[in-house]
């Protein structure tokens, strides 16, 4: 539509004709979504050259290959809006505009995602989409955009779930499929009613770049990887194909040591978490791509049955964690939460495990004999009639999966 003014028009027009029968986009997301986003790396230092740049990495380095597939521009690609109300992008930074920026990464066989937020202005002060839903919709759908990450700043007195819902409406008004990432931190427990708004919501606060730890802003704080993960153990029946705990981006490659990201990848990967790489990927080295591209450890998290994994057991500072796969089979990891090296020794003929969400036993004390692969090493080694011995050092991780021959 080439006439603004028509185009505003129809945007009044769909806002009037109420979505009587609005509803998300179904089918979407049956899988957590993978892919990257701008923010963990770059905050508001976005342009339009890193985010061709990061698609064609996206490609080359393998990421593509291995299942990632959003391209995600978070805050800061927005200035103002025009004298129509439309949104405009920062013209320094993105001169080709967004939608020639879609149409490259669509180009690269990808799906571009965008940012906004529920209230008056986005976390770090720019437009934002309250009282411009429709139209914010239909331009995103205008331009190509296949994913939509929502915020929650600035959003004083405004009610979480009909904001979200509201949103979802102009979304599904505007005709094009587009995942819709709930961005509310968990402030208004979106899990409880979420399910019909978006494809995944946040369930807790920024994630910090730190194995362990609480970085305190004052009047709001971030947590590390297991603040957060600590976080979603009570929120597993949530999450479901289509319907996701969003426990954050990843942090991976941004600076924690080799073993702390490889814990973060894999539990991140055991609780059904959204993949989405938060690092520099053209410039990403051999270990943080090798951890980011694991497809063994990425099968767990894209199983298809979608069930949250759980902490079943702690013993000296180790964890043991599970997570029901398809076909019978399981994901069973050992996290060493200490700082110093574990001896671990797993006996299979005293460990039997039930998960009351899925109705699922893991049982190997009897006749049932499991195949043991270590999905980092990625080989078989050995099998649940011999006890498996190990030392895993401190903030690492053993990821097998057990499977019947
Ligand atoms: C919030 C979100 C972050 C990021 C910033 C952008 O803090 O939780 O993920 O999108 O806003 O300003």
């Amino acid at each position: 539509m080439k006439n603004p003014k028509l185009f505003l028009l129809t945007a009044i027009m769909f806002s009037m004709l109420l979505p009587i029968q609005a509803q998300k986009f179904q089918g979407l997301a049956q899988t957590p979504p993978m892919g990257w986003n701008s923010w963990n790396k770059f905050a508001c230092d976005v342009n339009e050259k890193l985010i061709r740049e990061t698609a064609d990495a996206m490609v080359s380095s393998g990421m593509k290959d291995a299942g990632y597939e959003y391209i995600v521009i978070d805050d800061c690609w927005q200035v103002s809006r025009d004298s129509l109300g439309f949104i405009v992008c920062d013209p320094k930074r993105f001169p080709s505009g967004i939608k020639a920026l879609a149409d490259y990464v669509h180009s690269k066989g990808l799906k571009f995602g965008i940012y906004s937020c529920a209230g008056d202005k986005t976390c770090a002060g720019r437009p934002a989409g309250r009282g411009h839903e429709y139209q914010d919709a239909l331009m995103y759908a205008k331009w190509g955009v296949d994913y939509l990450k929502y915020d929650w700043c600035n959003t004083d007195k405004l009610n979480a779930e009909g904001s979200y819902i509201t949103m979802r409406d102009a979304l599904h008004e505007a005709g094009r499929p587009i995942v819709f990432s709930l961005c509310e931190w968990g402030n208004n427990k979106p899990w409880l009613w979420a399910k019909e708004v978006g494809q995944l919501w946040r369930t807790t606060g920024d994630i910090y770049n730190c194995f362990d730890c609480l970085y305190d802003h004052g009047t709001w704080k971030q947590n590390g990887v297991m603040q957060i993960l600590d976080m979603q153990s009570a929120l597993r029946q949530y999450a479901g194909p289509g319907h996701w705990n969003d426990p954050d981006m990843l942090e991976v490659g941004n600076g924690m040591s080799q073993n702390e990201d490889r814990a973060h990848f894999t539990m991140w990967c055991m609780i059904a978490a959204p993949l989405i790489s938060g690092n520099d990927l053209r410039s990403m080295n051999a270990q943080t791509q090798t951890i980011l591209t694991n497809k063994e450890v990425i099968a767990v998290d894209q199983d298809i049955l979608g069930i949250q994994g759980f902490k079943s057991s702690v013993k000296d500072s180790v964890e043991t964690w599970l997570k029901p796969l398809n076909n019978g089979e399981w994901a069973l990891c050992l996290l060493n939460r200490s700082t110093t090296s574990k001896k671990v020794e797993m006996d299979w003929k005293t460990f039997s495990a039930t998960d009351t969400l899925s109705n699922r036993v893991l049982d190997t004390r009897g006749k049932d004999i499991y195949q043991l692969r270590d999905l980092w090493l990625k080989k078989t080694v050995g099998d649940t009639r011999k006890p498996f011995k190990i030392t895993i050092i401190g903030h690492d991780v053993l990821c097998l999966k057990l499977f019947k021959k």
